[in-house]
């Protein structure tokens, strides 16, 4: 029998290459949908260019499931006005446009998996644990993840299962840790502005494994936060990583006032944070094999 294929999105980006290693290793016939095809891939990359309302036609023949990690980067350069309509278009308007290619096909997608993130809830600091019944936060974030989930939810709309992954910062030793890791690492490691704000975490393979549950779990229907239980804020999240790596902590909180000059309205990421449940992926029978952010650094780090 054929194994069950999934095609993914953003598939070369740092969740998915892991995504795809693992969706492999389980036993799927792994598809890549890409902006810039590699012939050398491990897994069959097919092109699209969702700008152009492009895609290779075969990248949508028998695929069982698409899993929809696309979206620039957040982090990586500053939110310009038109660096804020990439953010969304290459979330939302990507998913818009996969519903649209799919529409004229006989065998649809049993299951549409979309990633969404704990920005939904917006960028505020208190110590509320938000979980899925909250709605959108009004900030730029919460809106991008809303109207993110409103265009996967066009696929739940045609009767297709669709599951939103409110993920939070994902811990491998590539991608956002090892930016956090450097000063730590330099013992000039301190926490950002009040050091109050939360820092909702997940290792990046207890997500993959949220993301193969969702995939086979076909109770998983709706928005499930993706965030480990152990929750903790900046300054708690630095002391820990400090700790681990055995250096000291002794350089004063950096200033909020300079972050937001560095970073400008990106600032938020770094200087607010919500606290987020992570009851109802648990109460789904999700096992959490990194549960507490001194395991998840030790694995990471192989200590
Ligand atoms: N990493 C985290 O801590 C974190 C936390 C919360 C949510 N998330 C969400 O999870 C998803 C994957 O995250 P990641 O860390 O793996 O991201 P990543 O490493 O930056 O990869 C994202 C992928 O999206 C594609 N992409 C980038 N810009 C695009 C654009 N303008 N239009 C269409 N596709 C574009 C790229 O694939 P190609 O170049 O191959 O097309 C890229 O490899 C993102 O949507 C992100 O918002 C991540």
């Amino acid at each position: 029998m054929a194994k069950p294929s999934v095609l993914v999105t953003g598939g070369s980006g740092l969740i998915g290459t892991r995504l795809c290693q693992k969706l492999s290793e389980t036993g799927y016939d792994v598809k890549v949908l890409t902006r810039k095809k590699k012939e050398n891939s491990r897994f069959k990359n097919y092109y699209w260019n969702p700008e152009k309302k492009e895609i290779e036609p075969e990248a949508l023949e028998d695929c069982t499931y698409i899993v929809h990690l696309a979206g620039a980067n957040i982090a990586s350069k500053r939110w310009t006005k038109n660096r804020k309509k990439e953010i969304l278009s290459s979330r939302a308007g990507t998913a818009k446009f996969l519903y649209e290619s799919i529409s004229g096909l006989k065998l649809k997608p049993t299951a549409f998996i979309s990633s969404s993130a704990v920005g939904f809830y917006g960028t505020v600091t208190s110590e509320k644990v938000f979980s899925e019944d909250d709605p959108a936060a009004q900030d730029f974030l919460g809106q991008t993840c809303g109207q993110w989930e409103a265009a996967a939810d066009l696929f739940r709309e045609s009767g297709i299962r669709t599951v939103k992954i409110r993920t939070s910062l994902v811990l491998a030793n590539k991608g956002p840790l090892s930016k956090i890791m450097l000063p730590v690492k330099l013992g000039i490691g301190s926490p950002l502005g009040k050091g109050n704000q939360y820092m909702p975490w997940i290792h990046i393979d207890d997500l993959c494994a949220i993301f193969i549950k969702a995939i086979e779990d076909t109770n998983l229907d709706g928005a499930y936060n993706a965030v480990a239980p152990d929750h903790k804020t900046n300054r708690e999240f630095t002391k820990t990583l400090a700790t681990i790596l055995r250096r000291p902590m002794i350089a004063p909180n950096v200033s909020a006032f300079v972050l937001k000059g560095l970073l400008g309205e990106m600032s938020v990421i770094a200087l607010e944070g919500s606290r987020v449940s992570s009851e109802k992926i648990k109460n789904a029978g999700f096992k959490f094999k990194y549960p507490t952010l001194e395991q998840a650094l030790r694995n990471i780090y192989r200590i």
